[in-house]
């Protein structure tokens, strides 16, 4: 693991609304993530743990607070220039796969690459490539309805490390998948974070997952409660 510093927030605070009716989905959060690292966020339904995910992810906007990511504060960087980093640094995994049905395995993850402008042959050579990665040799051609719950995350998954992103976020990857194929959408982060060094931040409630990561992030109520990085 690295010593660099992908990560700082400093008192991130994210309100809906104003006034007395307020909802502090997140109240005051710090923590530093290294690179490398391989980070749970935890917490019961409610305490934040989304909304954490899509501010880092560039989604979203705190309502306070500072974010820098490599040491450059992205909380202040104008909208082009976040969408331009959002679309090129960020990997982002969704709990219901958001693939297009219509489109093969190996479409699906290369859309991206040619909206990144790269041409199609190279776009096809590198979705083939991250499609490997995660296992799915051989099944680039399947449509979403001809691949299994934890196949279709895994090509979830592809689509977001062809574009070689800094940073991995998956919120609740699994929350559609039995343990079997939990297991093996899990093995992918756990393979990509060993081999690659790729950064990976992923919000969970199942305590079995906390095996897989080497950092647990606990949040309630909108601050962070623990912080636990395993030995
Ligand atoms: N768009 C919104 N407008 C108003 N309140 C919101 C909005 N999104 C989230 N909240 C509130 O902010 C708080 C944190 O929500 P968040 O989705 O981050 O929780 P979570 O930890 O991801 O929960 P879950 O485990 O159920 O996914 C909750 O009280 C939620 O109701
Ligand atoms: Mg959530």
């Amino acid at each position: 693991m690295g010593t660099v510093k992908i990560i700082i927030v400093k008192d991130l605070k994210r309100y809906y609304g104003t006034g007395k009716t307020a909802v502090k989905a997140l109240n005051g959060v710090s923590f530093e993530i290294k690179k490398g690292e391989f980070v749970a966020i935890m917490g019961a339904s409610g305490s934040g743990k989304t909304t954490l995910l899509r501010i880092l992810a560039l989604l979203d906007d705190a309502t306070d607070g500072i974010y820098t990511i490599r040491g450059l504060e992205v909380s202040s960087l104008p909208e082009a220039e976040r969408s331009y980093y959002r679309l090129t640094q960020v990997g982002y995994v969704f709990q219901d796969y958001a693939l297009i049905n219509e489109m093969s395995a190996a479409e699906n993850v290369y859309v991206l690459s040619m909206m990144e402008g790269k041409s199609k042959k190279e776009s096809y050579r590198t979705a083939l490539e991250a499609l490997a990665k995660v296992g799915l040799n051989g099944k680039h051609d399947r449509v979403p309805d001809e691949l299994s719950g934890g196949e279709k995350q895994r090509v979830a998954i592809a689509r977001a490390i062809a574009k070689k992103p800094d940073i991995m976020f998956a919120d609740e990857p699994c929350a559609n998948l039995d343990t079997n194929n939990s297991k093996q959408v899990l093995d992918v982060f756990k393979e990509l974070n060993e081999k690659y060094g790729q950064t990976i931040i992923m919000v969970t409630h199942e305590p079995w997952h906390v095996e897989y990561v080497n950092r647990v992030i606990t949040l309630e109520d909108g601050i962070m409660i623990s912080d636990e990085i395993k030995t």
